[in-house]
């Protein structure tokens, strides 16, 4: 077993605040128990980590827009959710009950807002905690790969299973040919995932995806039935019209990029009824993102977002005729080890947009910031 550095120093993308750049620093973590015999960690709940690709998500930047210069303003902040690695050292706990040893190649998401972050060339995880983490074979999928599904993947679960109450409407798969969904935002990291598991693990008939026109024929050969392109709408105009002429009803409606069309259309002379089944039939409107369309440099508006959560609550108490969701994604050990099984079984393809050396990790931010990325953005840090 390789010996370390004690305490361990590591190279990781930091910032401190909104406005200080994104730097690569060297950062210190204290974790090994210099006490014993092979430098096993102090705690016996964790393991450590050597990353080797990281990915990036909207939240990433959007945390970093939301760090203002009064709080904790000189302590450094991580940054990344999404990593791929080897286990270079696992507590006693973590082997004995979960199974994770040195050597193993894993997977995951790490969520510790304003903490550390896994565009760092070491994570220390608590499995226990941060449970979406799982194993996988580097022969079979690249570290980059590895990377570039958690907190999409769980996400596009997380809108798939957690609210649509249909018999057989589960993670273990079935054949749904009359069921319909749309994803608004299909090519979207999060939409593409949807589709691939409404399609392969679900066997939904039609999957609707709002995209561009030149996403559309990626967005197709993932499984989407029948594409509307936003791009295609004339001033004046909604793309729920264009939604509304194809003429289905669906079970689940995933909004993937924020807006209002779908709830209400002036412009289309739609509502919500126009488009969702009752929910009486286990139906469900569920959005990542709420009213205010994606824009990834700053934090949405603080009164949209009152909107979206007053709408949200007034469907739970039974005010409104159908069931509005803004989801925020936990970490799981259920969507870690199905997603990770559709990865191996082949019926979910990563797609990857770009990668970018840890150096360079300003230009992974600004390609994801461009909000024209096709697939995940990944850093490789080793
Ligand atoms: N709540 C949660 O827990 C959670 C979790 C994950 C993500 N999210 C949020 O979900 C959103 C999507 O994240 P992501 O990482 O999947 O996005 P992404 O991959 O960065 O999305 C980029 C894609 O969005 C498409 N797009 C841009 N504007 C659009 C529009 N007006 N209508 C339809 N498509 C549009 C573009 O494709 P085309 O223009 O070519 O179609 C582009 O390829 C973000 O706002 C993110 O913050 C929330």
């Amino acid at each position: 077993m390789e010996k370390l550095q004690s305490p361990l120093k590591y190279r990781a993308a930091t910032y401190k605040t909104y406005e200080s750049p994104l730097e690569i620093t060297t950062e210190e973590a204290d974790v090994f128990d210099d006490a014993r015999e092979g430098q096993p960690l102090k705690d016996d709940s964790t393991m450590l980590i050597k990353v080797h690709a990281a990915a990036l998500n909207p939240v990433d930047i959007l945390l970093k827009a939301a760090t203002p210069k009064v709080i904790f303003a000189s302590r450094t902040k991580g940054f990344g959710r999404d990593y791929s690695g080897t286990v270079v050292r696992a507590g006693a706990r973590v082997t004995a009950e979960l199974g994770f040893r040195a050597g193993d190649s894993v997977m995951g998401m790490y969520r510790l807002p304003f903490g550390k972050g896994t565009v760092a060339e070491y994570v220390h995880v608590n499995p226990f905690k941060q449970t979406a983490v799982t194993k996988f074979d580097p022969a079979q999928l690249s570290y980059e790969k590895a990377a570039a599904w958690p907190l999409a993947g769980g996400t596009a679960y997380t809108c798939l299973f957690d609210y649509v109450k249909i018999d057989g409407w589960t993670p273990a798969g079935g054949s749904h040919p009359d069921r319909a969904i749309l994803v608004l935002g299909g090519s979207t990291a999060v939409g593409r995932y949807i589709i691939q598991i409404a399609k392969n693990v679900l066997g939904v008939g039609r999957i609707v995806a709002v995209c561009s026109g030149a996403s559309a024929e990626e967005v197709r050969s993932l499984g989407a039935t029948h594409i509307v392109d936003y791009k295609a709408v004339k001033p004046g105009e909604s793309y729920a019209t264009a939604v509304k002429a194809l003429g289905f009803k669906y079970d689940l409606i995933t909004d993937c990029v924020g807006g209002r069309e779908i709830l209400s259309s002036a412009a289309a002379g739609t509502d919500i009824h126009d488009f969702l089944k009752p929910k009486s039939e286990g139906s469900a409107y569920v959005t990542l993102t709420g009213d205010a369309k994606l824009k990834y440099a700053r934090m949405p508006p603080v009164l949209g977002a009152i909107v979206c959560k007053t709408r949200e609550l007034s469907s739970r108490i039974g005010l409104l005729c159908y069931k509005y969701v803004v989801i925020m994604t936990e970490p799981s050990r259920a969507w870690a080890k199905a997603f990770g099984d559709w990865i191996a079984e082949g019926k979910v393809l990563v797609e990857i947009d770009s990668v970018h050396d840890m150096d360079k990790v300003q230009d992974a931010v600004d390609r994801l910031a461009s909000n024209q990325a096709r697939g995940k953005v990944v850093v490789r840090v080793e």
